[in-house]
């Protein structure tokens, strides 16, 4: 049988390369198409190395120019899209939202349109448990209420998780022909994957996460703490109703996050879908404080962190973390890697940046 072609836009960055690697991994063939606006070739160069192959397409583009992805999509066979090409930074989604909203819709409405254009396509949405906002019904299953987002950012995930909605409910009751551009063409069907917090790297260090500036995520100020590029990591309040008074998350290993990505396409693509738009959390289901994850991370890699308890950060939710049944049940999968494994690649990673190892 032919091999099944997948479209990563996004593919060169952090989530995107490691998805890459787990494609390739697991026999599809790749196109990647990024715009380089949050990234270097680093992360591209390292996912050759691990697999071994030289030869992956990359087409340096920005989906938000429409015939660009119109022209992408007529060079290719492409049998499913994953797309991650958005922006990502919430305090500056919040400063400057008309960015975020032309960047983040524009983009995904191309990749809708000339997915359809083209005969129809699978299509994964990368969307975020941002969409719960603060809940104390936890763990959050897929049924929980969406919360108003509290960012431009967030509300992106949102708009683009109803887009893709509507998209394939469209499709399905009156065909393509009304539901897209002049040349449309064939069905649309989709998942979106809701991501807890990714954290990691690949067992290899040849590929991780690449903030630009000073990370607004936790595991990257960590490491680069730890690294000496940070003076001192700042934990955003322990007063919070937990049981340490830091706020709990669900850490998810980005390799485990990868290979749901996997799970996912296939399902698509083999047939597997029990309805033609599907949700699924990823996460691991275990709550893990930002205290407990500093000592984790202290602990497995034998060194000592500076840090500060200080306010807490505006915005923050106090908890949340993942009911994984449905992911595990209906995709077939399993986050795997414990969190000290996790903080151990971050840690490697963060070594191999700087040169040291
Ligand atoms: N934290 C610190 N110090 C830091 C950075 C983070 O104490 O320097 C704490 C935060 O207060 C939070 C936890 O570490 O309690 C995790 O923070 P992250 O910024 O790593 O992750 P968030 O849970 O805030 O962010 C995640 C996703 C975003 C998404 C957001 C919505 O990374 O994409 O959830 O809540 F928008």
């Amino acid at each position: 049988m032919a091999k099944k072609t997948v479209l990563v836009s996004g593919g060169a960055g952090y989530i995107g390369s490691h998805v890459t690697v787990e494609l390739i991994n697991a026999g599809y063939d790749v196109v990647v198409a990024d715009n380089m606006s949050n990234c270097d070739m680093t992360c591209f160069e390292g996912v050759k190395k691990i697999t071994g192959r030289d030869d992956i397409p990359f087409e340096l583009m920005d989906c938000c120019d429409t015939a660009k992805v119109q022209d992408l999509f007529g060079r290719y066979k492409i049998d499913a899209v994953i797309h991650f090409a958005a922006f990502k930074a919430v305090g500056e989604s919040v400063a400057q939202p008309i960015k975020y909203y032309r960047n983040n819709l524009d983009s995904f409405l191309n990749i809708l349109d000339a997915s359809i254009a083209h005969g129809g396509c699978n299509v994964l949405f990368s969307s975020s448990a941002t969409v719960y906002g603060e809940t104390d019904k936890l763990p959050v299953t897929e049924e929980s209420p969406r919360q108003s987002a509290t960012s431009p950012y967030g509300n992106t995930k949102q708009i683009c998780e109803d887009i893709l909605r509507d998209v394939i409910k469209a499709s399905a009751a009156y065909g393509t022909e009304v539901n897209a551009g002049a040349s449309a063409q064939g069905p649309v069907k989709g998942i979106a994957l809701r991501y807890f917090n990714p954290i990691g790297a690949h067992p290899s260090a040849l590929i991780g996460e690449l903030p630009r500036g000073v990370p607004n995520n936790l595991v990257p100020f960590i490491t680069q703490t730890a690294i000496g590029k940070r003076a001192c990591l700042s934990i955003f309040g322990n007063d919070y109703p937990t049981p340490d008074g830091t706020c709990l998350r669900d850490y998810i290993d980005i390799v485990d996050l990868a290979k749901a990505h996997v799970a996912a396409v296939s399902r698509m693509l083999d047939g597997k879908m029990k309805k033609d738009y599907e949700i699924f959390n990823v996460g691991t289901g275990r709550p893990v404080s930002v205290s407990e994850l500093v000592n984790a991370f202290e602990k497995v890699n034998g060194l000592k962190l500076n840090y500060k308890y200080v306010d807490r950060r505006p915005g923050d939710v106090v908890a949340i973390w993942a009911d994984t049944r449905l992911a595990n049940e209906e995709l077939g999968w399993k986050a795997e890697r414990t969190v000290e494994e996790t903080l151990a690649s971050a840690w490697a990673w963060e070594k191999h940046i700087a040169g040291i190892e």
